[in-house]
């Protein structure tokens, strides 16, 4: 049984969709069911400035998705790096065990989005 907050995220998610010249994209597939979510991320003075994902998957990875980005938003990257799954699902008031894989994709997206981030200011330079 979903939580409240996972119902209502999931009827009204926010930050989705797609940052056409994002300066990070992020994208992870569940190996177990196919699932997947991509972030978008854009970067100004070393914050998250602006953020929007796609998902492709359950109630709990709309949800999860929404609530990473929430999080992650305005956030400076050493501070959304640091995002756990864990404080994710709290954030959800929780999910059921059979769905914490779920939860897994928009904090690994968002990691992979920062990542990209990173290597394209390596190559600029
Ligand atoms: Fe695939 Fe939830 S069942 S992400």
């Amino acid at each position: 049984m979903y939580s409240k907050k996972v119902m209502q995220l999931f009827k009204n998610p926010k930050n989705v969709g797609e940052i056409k010249n994002a300066d990070g994209v992020g994208k992870i597939r569940n190996p177990v069911c196919g699932d997947t979510t991509e972030v978008f991320i854009k970067v100004k003075d070393n914050r998250i400035s602006g953020i929007k994902f796609k998902t492709l998957g359950c109630a709990a990875a709309i949800s999860s998705a929404s609530i990473t980005t929430e999080m992650a938003k305005g956030k400076k990257l050493s501070e959304a790096e640091k995002l756990t799954k864990e404080k994710v699902v709290k954030q959800l008031g929780g999910l059921p065990e059979n769905k914490i894989h779920c939860s897994v994709l928009a904090v690994d997206a968002l990691k992979e989005a920062i990542k990209d981030y990173k290597k394209r200011c390596l190559k600029a330079k």
